[in-house]
């Protein structure tokens, strides 16, 4: 069974990336994979400090979000655009869950090997496109292989329905295609 954990980097209530991971969620569940949506703002930790850490390890929270990362085949990551790159709760989130806790663990353990399919949305025209030119780097640097599949949604304001979903099929398609593509690869990797 492929195992994918799906999240957005935004702690906003409404927030457009939590919605679009969604997406990409069903496109994967319908090709059989498990998957996990979790919510960030679930994990709450404080900014990384090298200084906190030697002194209290890894607070609870990102232990949690790590053993998760560990847990799962894949990722479905949908990254808000901030000032051309990418959020900080994102960036906060995966650089406590990249740190070793004891000597015998290898180092990246919870991203080394590991597959991801990536996607934006914004208000925008370019959907976060330019986003994602670093999330797609900062993921690949991390030992994880980022599949071709990506969607940038831009006018995210009009392109979701009551019901949570995109209502252009096109879209709709796309972003579900993200999913389904990560757990064909997976599958794969695993058969
Ligand atoms: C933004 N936003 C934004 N949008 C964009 O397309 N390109 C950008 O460079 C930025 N920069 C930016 C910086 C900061 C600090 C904020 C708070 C916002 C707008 C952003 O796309 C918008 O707030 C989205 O709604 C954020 O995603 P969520 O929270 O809806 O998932």
């Amino acid at each position: 069974m492929v195992k994918i954990l799906a999240f957005a980097g935004s702690a906003r209530k409404d927030s457009f990336n939590k919605k679009l991971v969604k997406v990409a969620a069903q496109g994967a569940s319908e090709k059989g994979a498990e998957v996990t949506v979790i919510d960030l703002v679930d994990f709450p930790m404080p900014l990384f400090n090298q200084d906190l850490e030697a002194a209290e390890g890894l607070p609870e929270k990102a232990r949690e979000f790590k053993k998760l990362l560990i847990e799962h085949d894949g990722f479905l990551i949908a990254s808000p655009e901030y000032n051309s790159a990418f959020s900080p709760l994102l960036k906060n989130s995966i650089d406590w869950a990249s740190r070793v806790e004891s000597d015998d663990e290898p180092g990246l353990l919870a991203y080394r090997g590991k597959y991801a399919g990536i996607m934006a949305a914004s208000p925008g025209g370019l959907g976060g496109l330019r986003g994602l030119v670093f999330v797609r780097m900062l993921l690949n640097n991390l030992g994880i292989t980022v599949i071709p599949e990506q969607h940038a949604l831009g006018q995210a304001f009009n392109a979701f329905g009551d019901d949570g979903n995109l209502v252009d099929e096109k879209k709709r398609t796309s972003v579900m295609n993200i999913g389904a593509k990560l757990t064909e690869v997976i599958g794969k990797i695993k058969a």
